[in-house]
């Protein structure tokens, strides 16, 4: 009789798990993003030459990739607070490199300005 009862309660288990298993599967496909995956380093061209790229690898690459940098497309103005929010983060520019940094994002890295917040 406990023999039973064990067989019977593994089988429910066993129930219960494939059951996890295949609501697991059915929520991932649900939650698979629909939208093409942003450009990865490896499909990025490289970034231009100039004294920016020098003081972004140098600077930059402390607490993440500089593909992390280079994948973004941004208005001079968020290149701005985005380098200004690095540097209260800690990234150790000067004033000049900090304009030199925000100048070379904005060239070469740029998006069309957001339009105003509602
Ligand atoms: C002291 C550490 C540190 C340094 C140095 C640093 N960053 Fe970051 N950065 C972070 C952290 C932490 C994040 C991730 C958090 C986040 O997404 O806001 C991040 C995220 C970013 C992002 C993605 C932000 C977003 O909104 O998706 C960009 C772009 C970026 N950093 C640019 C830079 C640039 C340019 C420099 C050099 C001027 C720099 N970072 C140097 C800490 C740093």
């Amino acid at each position: 009789m406990v023999e039973m009862l064990t067989i019977r309660r593994t089988a429910t288990m066993v129930t219960g798990l494939a059951f996890a298993l295949v609501a697991t599967r059915a929520l991932e496909a649900q939650t698979a993003p629909t939208t093409p995956a942003a450009p990865t380093a490896a499909t990025q061209p490289a970034p231009p030459p100039g004294p920016g790229l020098t003081i972004i690898n140098e600077k930059c690459s402390g607490c993440h990739t500089t593909a992390s940098v280079f994948s973004q497309r941004r208005s001079p103005d968020d290149w701005a607070a985005t380098v200004q929010l690095m540097v209260d983060r800690g990234a150790d520019l000067s004033p000049d490199d900090e304009n030199v940094v925000i100048g070379y994002l904005a060239e070469n890295f740029t998006a069309p300005a957001k339009p105003a917040a509602k």
